[in-house]
């Protein structure tokens, strides 16, 4: 058991610190936005996480998670340090480091005793080295530290599973005696026999980006598929699913859709680009499977444009705001630029989601038209538009739904409802991949 601080208390930090602590662990998760750590100091959960309420009540109950917005001394109490704040787009697409330099600064103030260092953020190759550089020169005291590199994989909307048992976990490590720390931290993972990948700083750095790279190349490869496929009439499900039996293809990520979005692959995409630009390496794949990924909503944009040609004061429901189903988290999701396109041909556009209505009006759009339920979003709407792969949209019932539109036209761009039955209750259907079949 370890004594544990998370600063950075948002999807990665709130998961992994209460992950930590049911692994025995003592955590602390602090974090300069006061008001979150209110909410969580009075029982609240600030995002929405499936089966994180649960994790979070428990470990604290157990007296090992608490919460803090006193950053320093959260620090000196602490012997591994995770530092879990934003790495957002920066300009001309690098991460923009500001938040983890700021922190890194607060522990080199306050480095009272040895102390690890461990990036959890998703941070490009060489901030490892930058930190070490960075908390060097401005400690004041002569206590050793050691940086650390401990990407996280979790998926918001199963966040908790994948904390707790993760495919695998990567440790970026130049000493021993953080090696074996940080093993300690992971106990309860290493006694299950998680494969752990023990490497040096900079590739532990490399290995989340390539991550995330080569899933994002492979949505936007299959999004591409699909867009032929619905061409010539081909289902590219079928075509996904045999792909995927070729177990050096695998069917994971070959789902076609609106395109990527979220608050990673975009990002680090992009991030991954610039840091090749600035060693030599043109990331030709990267950069074709971002330019694929910003086309795919105008292919969804002309999909409605196809069933409804002159949207000018026409009324377009939008069912599904979030970038994915199961999270409440609106950052760069399909739904923007689509909303956009809508609203610049002259729709009127309504929305619909379970759980993101309130972020994507507090973040990015407050004039947007959200409504409480699906058929209050649709009454007289002239086309629909679904974006997310909620289950309560997979189980809408189009025999009623028909009922309450003024034309019957519905873009599904998830691939979630029955052809079957839109054909059965006479729609004008298009989909990702399945448009003609
Ligand atoms: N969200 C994901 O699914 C995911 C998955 C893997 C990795 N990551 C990476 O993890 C990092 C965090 O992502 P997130 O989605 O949790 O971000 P987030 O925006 O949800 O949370 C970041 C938190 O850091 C806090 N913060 C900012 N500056 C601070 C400071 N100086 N001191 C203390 N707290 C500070 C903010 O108040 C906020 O609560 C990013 O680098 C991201 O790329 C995210």
């Amino acid at each position: 058991m370890r004594n544990i601080c998370v600063i950075g208390t948002g999807y990665v930090g709130l998961v992994s610190g209460a992950g930590m602590a049911d692994f025995g662990n003592s955590v602390v998760c602090a974090d300069i936005d006061k008001s979150k750590i209110d909410m969580l100091q009075a029982g609240g959960i600030p995002i929405y996480e499936p089966g994180l309420k649960e994790l979070v009540d428990r470990n604290v109950k157990a007296g090992r998670l608490a919460f803090s917005a006193d950053v320093e001394t959260s620090v000196r109490n602490a012997e591994v340090i995770f530092i879990a704040v934003g790495t957002p787009m920066g300009d001309n697409g690098e991460a923009d480091l500001k938040a983890v330099e700021a922190v890194a600064r607060t522990i080199a103030k306050n480095l009272n005793s040895y102390k690890i260092i461990c990036t959890k953020s998703t941070v490009p190759v060489g901030t490892g080295a930058r930190l070490e550089a960075l908390i060097t020169q401005e400690k004041e005291s002569d206590f050793e530290f050691d940086v650390v590199s401990n990407p996280e994989f979790l998926r918001e909307g199963s966040a908790v599973k994948d904390f707790l048992l993760p495919d695998r976990v990567v440790l970026g490590v130049n000493t021993e005696r953080a090696a074996d720390v940080m093993k300690q931290v992971y106990r309860s993972l290493f006694i299950n026999e998680t494969p752990m990948v023990i490497t040096n700083v900079p590739s532990s750095e490399m290995i989340k980006y390539a991550s995330n790279a080569f899933l994002a190349v492979k949505i936007s490869f299959i999004n591409e598929m699909a867009n032929l496929a619905d061409k010539v009439g081909a289902d590219v499900h079928t075509i996904a699913r045999a792909m995927g039996l070729d177990g050096r293809i695998s069917s994971k990520f070959l789902h076609p859709g609106p395109g990527y979005g979220g608050s990673c692959f975009p990002k680090d995409t992009e991030a991954l680009v610039y840091t090749g630009e600035q060693h030599g390496v043109d990331f030709k794949v990267v950069k074709a499977a971002i330019g694929a990924n910003k086309n795919q909503r105008n292919v969804i944009l002309a999909k409605a444009q196809e069933l409804l040609p002159d949207m000018s004061g026409n009324t377009v429901a939008i069912l599904g705001l979030a970038f994915k189903a199961n999270t409440d988290d609106v950052r760069d999701t399909p739904a923007l630029a689509i909303i956009q396109g809508l609203e610049d041909a002259g729709a009127v556009v309504r929305a619909y989601d379970p759980i993101a209505a309130e972020n994507m009006k507090k973040f990015f759009l407050p004039e947007l038209d959200t409504r409480q339920t699906v058929l209050e979003t649709v009454e007289d709407a002239d086309l629909v538009i679904i974006l997310t792969e909620w289950n309560e949209l997979r189980g809408l019932g189009l025999k009623e739904l028909k009922t309450h539109l003024r034309a019957p036209n519905i873009v599904d761009a998830r691939n979630i409802l029955s052809i079957d039955q839109l054909k059965e209750f006479g729609y004008n259907y298009r989909n990702v991949g399945r448009s003609n079949i």
